[in-house]
């Protein structure tokens, strides 16, 4: 058997979690942004969808030049999104509805409006303050030149220099200086930052770019720079600004003040690592409880890099006795549907789709998205579902460049659109412009025509629906225990069968229709006589 169940506790080993973009959830005061009370007056449509946990991205103060990942107090709300009482109500009535809740942590960076920052810009060279974050003199003749070849994700280099002269460098936008991790003082404000959510009740983080936040000393070139960004390249042995073996007494660190928490309190990695051999290192007993697999994401919906992603996740995690994660959406990659019904491979799922690109088949993506769903939900371990993809929503794909927000598309001139696509406002209710959204028509980001007919109160009304899917699913995962259960492989033909304790799981990567398995059928992603191209089933069987 490839995995047996792990007998163990925690709900985050078998839990299904919903990533809440609060930009697009939902707008309770019609200011065009998503805010907390938005979230809080419709969790009872999560908990009807039947996950057991939210993941919120960031709510605090900031200047949203990053959408908020650019933070500038870590211990208060945004005034865009609410204050910290309407945090507070979110977290009790989420409780109430048995729902969790984990927050979004954002370590490696802060915005460089954030007090730290604006400290050390005034305090100067050589100073403590500085020492927060990594500042150095440039190269060249008068120090006209970054100190080091490295590349900001977003385009661009990863430096900026200051009126005095010093650089400073930002592996993302120039608005989000990277912290000094090798100073104590640093460690220290974040161990309080934790303490403090955790004193209101959160049940863990989902933790930002954790990978990036121990850097070689001396800050030396990236020896296989490329145009990609910052240069990462799998495979490619310790890369100057990612994977520092430094990172990992701090994850020990917070593990421990987790630990010191009643109940099961947990962190997720967004831990950028490959191959997952390497990542299993960073969820060991002490670290993280579980990180992001985006092994499986990137795996896109092909038979051989799907199993191999498979057999890989399972190898590796339970090498280690951490559950494996399952994701196939999120804030910063094209939506399945629409990722799925297009030639949209791993280098340019955090791109987008712009009118400019080969537009996607959102009819045969959604086929596609519908069948890769229910194949994840029925594996053991950990899913992450992100909103929207219950109402199988496509990218918005012909955003026009006046409403466009990703610092990508102003760092590239364009020639990258960004995220953009996949960050639209939620639609709830057919009608007006923002679809019940909020109720003023304003929106941050406009929505697509074809949202209005995917309505989640449109899809309550059809047992077909792509919500009534995810809803089935999610309830036979539980009754059936999926999350906790087993997983061997019964074939890995074009015919792609697996089984998790009773339940078979078939796949039909063939691209004709076949037979559909014996066995009681539990649900399927279609419709027909037979097993049709793209469509996955679940059945009971106890052959
Ligand atoms: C993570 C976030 C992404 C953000 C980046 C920088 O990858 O998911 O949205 O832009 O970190 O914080």
């Amino acid at each position: 058997m490839l995995h047996s169940p792990r007998p163990g506790s925690g709900w985050w080993r078998s839990g299904v979690i919903y990533q809440i973009y609060p930009r697009s959830f939902s707008d309770a005061n019609g200011d065009g942004m998503g805010d907390l009370k938005g979230i809080t007056q419709n969790l009872v449509k999560l908990s009807e969808l039947g996950i057991d946990a939210v993941w919120l991205s960031p709510f605090y103060k900031s200047p949203q030049k990053d959408a908020g990942y650019d933070v500038a107090d870590y211990r208060s709300v945004d005034p865009l999104f609410g204050n910290l009482t309407d945090f507070d109500e979110l977290v009790a009535k989420a409780h109430e509805l048995g729902i969790r809740v984990m927050i979004d942590l954002v370590p490696n960076h802060t915005s460089d409006q954030h007090e730290w920052f604006q400290k050390a810009l005034a305090a100067g060279p050589g100073s403590k303050e500085r020492s927060y974050y990594h500042f150095k003199s440039g190269r060249g003749e008068n120090g006209e030149l970054p100190p080091n070849n490295w590349q900001s994700m977003f385009g661009g280099p990863a430096w900026t220099r200051t009126p005095d002269g010093e650089w400073y460098v930002h592996l993302f936008d120039s608005s989000q200086p990277d912290l000094n991790w090798e100073n104590p003082l640093v460690q220290r404000e974040f161990e309080e930052i934790l303490r403090f959510w955790l004193d209101r009740g959160v049940d863990g983080f989902r933790v930002d770019q954790p990978h990036a936040m121990g850097k070689a000393e001396g800050l030396p070139d990236h020896p296989y720079v490329d145009e990609a960004g910052a240069g990462f390249i799998e495979g490619r042995e310790n890369p100057p600004m990612w994977f520092q073996d430094s990172v990992h007494e701090i994850f020990r660190s917070w593990r421990k003040i987790l630990a010191s928490y009643p109940g099961e309190r947990a962190m997720c990695g967004e831990a950028y690592v490959l191959p997952l051999s390497f990542m299993a290192l960073w969820v060991r007993p002490d670290e993280f409880h579980q990180t992001f697999n985006f092994r499986f994401l990137d795996a896109g919906w092909e038979k051989d890099r799907l199993v191999q992603a498979i057999n890989e996740s399972f190898e590796a995690f339970d090498a280690v006795g951490a559950p494996s994660t399952w994701v196939l959406n999120n804030h910063d990659v094209i939506r399945h549907a629409s990722r799925f019904g297009g030639d949209y491979g791993r280098a340019t799922a955090s791109d987008g789709i712009g009118p400019e690109n080969p537009q996607p088949d959102n009819k045969l993506g959604l086929r596609k998205a519908k069948a890769a769903s229910l194949f994840m939900l029925g594996l053991p371990g950990a899913s992450y579902l992100y909103q929207g993809e219950e109402l199988g929503l496509p990218e918005h794909t012909t955003i026009s460049p006046e409403h466009r927000q990703d610092p990508t598309f102003f760092r590239t001139a364009g020639k990258r659109v960004g995220r953009d696509g996949c960050r639209v406002p939620l639609p709830w209710v057919r009608g007006g412009l923002t679809n019940g959204f909020n109720q003023t028509d304003k929106a941050w980001l406009p929505q697509p025509a074809e949202y209005a007919e995917l309505s989640r109160d449109v899809q309550e009304q059809s047992s077909e629906s792509t919500l009534a899917l995810y809803k089935s699913a999610l309830r036979i995962r539980k009754e059936l225990a999926l999350g906790e259960g087993s997983f061997d492989w019964v074939s890995t033909t074009d015919l792609l069968s697996y089984r998790n304790g009773n339940v078979l799981v078939v796949h039909n990567f063939t691209g004709n229709e076949a037979p559909l398995p014996e066995g009681e059928l539990l649900l399927r992603s279609g419709s027909g006589a037979f097993l049709a191209p793209d469509e996955t089933v679940w059945v009971l069987s106890r052959t």
